[in-house]
């Protein structure tokens, strides 16, 4: 074996490590900075999503005080204190599950039985229902009310 032949095989090796460590290195580097988009995306704003993909449920303004607010779609029932606080509660009746239809004289309502609920609780006032509205996690911004 000739010094040419040695120094021939040892730079062929030579090229075959950079190849390979230089496509190892691309991959990783790949990997680590679509990662750290994510990352980036849900510090933003906690939730991985910004204000424009969050489910708006109502304007402030719809929900009168002291009363209260029916989303069929969304089977949530807001309300609102007279102090202004809003609170959410499933709008599915605890007694055989249907929609509760209409808020009077400051209690919830179920059509189908009678139940009734506090607006400030969402606790069974009257009516076969023994159990609360479960209450449901929303977050006021600005005038808007977002499912939280
Ligand atoms: S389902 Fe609501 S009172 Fe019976």
């Amino acid at each position: 074996m000739s010094d040419e032949q040695v120094s021939r095989r040892s730079v062929l090796r030579g090229v075959a490590v950079t190849t390979v460590a230089g496509v190892a290195g691309y991959a990783v580097a790949a990997t680590s900075d679509a990662a750290g988009a994510r990352a980036a995306t849900t510090a933003a704003n906690g939730y991985g999503a910004d204000e424009q993909t969050r489910s708006r449920l109502a304007a402030l303004a719809d929900i009168p005080a002291g009363g209260g607010l029916i989303l069929d779609d969304a089977r949530v029932v807001l309300t609102r204190a007279e102090d202004g606080e809003v609170l959410a509660f499933s709008a599915t009746c605890t007694h055989q599950g249907c929609t509760v239809s209409s808020i009077e004289q400051g209690l919830i309502v179920c059509p189908c039985h009678l139940s009734r609920f506090d607006l400030a609780t969402g606790a069974p006032v009257s009516g076969p229902a023994r159990r609360p509205l479960p209450p449901v996690a929303v977050e006021v911004t600005g005038e808007e009310v977002f499912i939280g």
